[in-house]
């Protein structure tokens, strides 16, 4: 209920749920003259009649139908004081369903520590080239990443490709490491209040050459001077990018969006607001270790720099 601002909404679905009840119970009872017992092998009728001879009877409710209603009424109270259900009260048994996820979470985590206890001692490499820890690696990764990386982790539009060498962050065990715990959030600002959309159109030009692609050599040319004006702050000079900033590189034919004239156009004037969630809530330590080697493997693992060794201590 802490999605409420105020009492207000707490003290209105309280009002809500109890009025219900109260409006079925004073339904029965306004109805009850229906109860009375009946003359047997009589049958009154309310008057009214359709096409000539249908008639409307008016049977009591049976006794058994209206127990089980008054019972209904009383087990729906008994409900709302052992479970949340009155607005904000939070009923007496202190159940929530987040709780119980939590709960089996952690009975899980349990159940499955000794299998990660092995890689408790190995350096990532050392883990990247275990079959037993690539199969669970693998196994992690198509149950908490495939829906945005793909099940072959080649990415789509806006979601990175993590099979190949180029990367935003960088393809260290500690930049891979942090973009799953912490999550990474890549912002470029939009320009369309400097950059006109010609002008837009000739970086676009400028942008596309220096990936090598197909570029037209005469907006190139002040295509360059507005990207060295606009850009280099995060693309750098040389258009190699920034990995801090998770500025991509421009000039490795590598594209998170597109390379059309159109789609970097679209960047220039738009910007871009792509997140990945932070995974430290949902994963353990362990979990990220063997995930982190299983990524840092998948682009062949060749970035390795003097601390690529991490130990296990950094992963916690
Ligand atoms: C909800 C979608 C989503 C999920 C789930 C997700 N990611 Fe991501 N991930 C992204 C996006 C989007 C980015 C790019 C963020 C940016 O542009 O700054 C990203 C970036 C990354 C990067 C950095 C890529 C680079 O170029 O440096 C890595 C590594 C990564 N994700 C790994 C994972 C792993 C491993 C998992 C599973 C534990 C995972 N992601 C789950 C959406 C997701
Ligand atoms: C403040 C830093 C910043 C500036 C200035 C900036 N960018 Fe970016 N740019 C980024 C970041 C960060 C991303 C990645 C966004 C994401 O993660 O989705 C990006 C993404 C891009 C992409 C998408 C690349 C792809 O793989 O699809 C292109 C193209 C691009 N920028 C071009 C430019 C050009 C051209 C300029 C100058 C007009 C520019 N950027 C200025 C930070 C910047």
């Amino acid at each position: 209920m802490n999605d409420f601002f105020d009492g207000f909404w707490g003290y209105y679905i309280a009002t809500v749920v109890l009025g219900g009840i109260i409006w079925c119970l004073w339904l029965l009872f306004s109805q009850r003259k229906w109860l009375v017992k009946r003359t047997p092998g009589v049958v009154e009728d309310t008057g009214h009649v359709w096409d000539g001879d249908l008639r409307e009877l008016n049977n009591p409710v049976p006794r058994w139908w209206t127990y089980m209603y008054v019972l209904m009424c009383i087990f729906g109270l008994g409900y709302l004081v052992l479970y949340p259900g009155l607005g904000a009260y939070q009923g007496s048994l202190g159940y929530t369903s987040a709780l119980e996820v939590k709960e089996d979470q952690t009975k899980q985590n349990e159940e499955v520590k000794p299998v990660y206890a092995r890689f408790a001692s190995m350096d990532i490499p050392a883990i990247a080239a275990d079959p037993e820890a690539r199969v669970i690696g693998q196994r992690l990764f198509l149950n908490n990443c495939a829906q945005c990386h793909g099940s072959d982790a080649r990415g789509a539009v806006s979601f990175p490709n993590l099979a190949q060498g180029d990367s935003m962050y960088g393809r260290t065990p500690e930049a891979i490491q942090t973009s799953i715990a912490k999550g990474r959030n890549g912002v470029m600002p939009p320009m369309s209040a400097t950059i006109d959309a010609k002008t837009a159109g000739e970086i676009a030009q400028y942008v596309r050459s220096m990936s090598g692609l197909a570029h037209d050599q005469i907006r190139v040319i002040p295509g360059k001077r507005a990207y060295l004006n606009n850009c280099v702050a995060c693309h750098g000079v040389d258009g190699k990018g920034n990995k801090a900033l998770g500025a991509p590189n421009l000039t490795d034919d590598v594209w998170l969006y597109g390379s059309s004239e159109a789609t970097i156009v679209h960047t220039i004037l738009n910007g871009r607001n792509n997140r990945m969630p932070a995974q430290e809530h949902v994963l353990t330590p362990e979990q990220i270790r063997l995930l982190t080697a299983w990524v840092w493997g998948l682009s062949g693992g060749k970035d390795v720099t003097a601390s690529a060794a991490m130990s296990s201590d950094s992963a916690k």
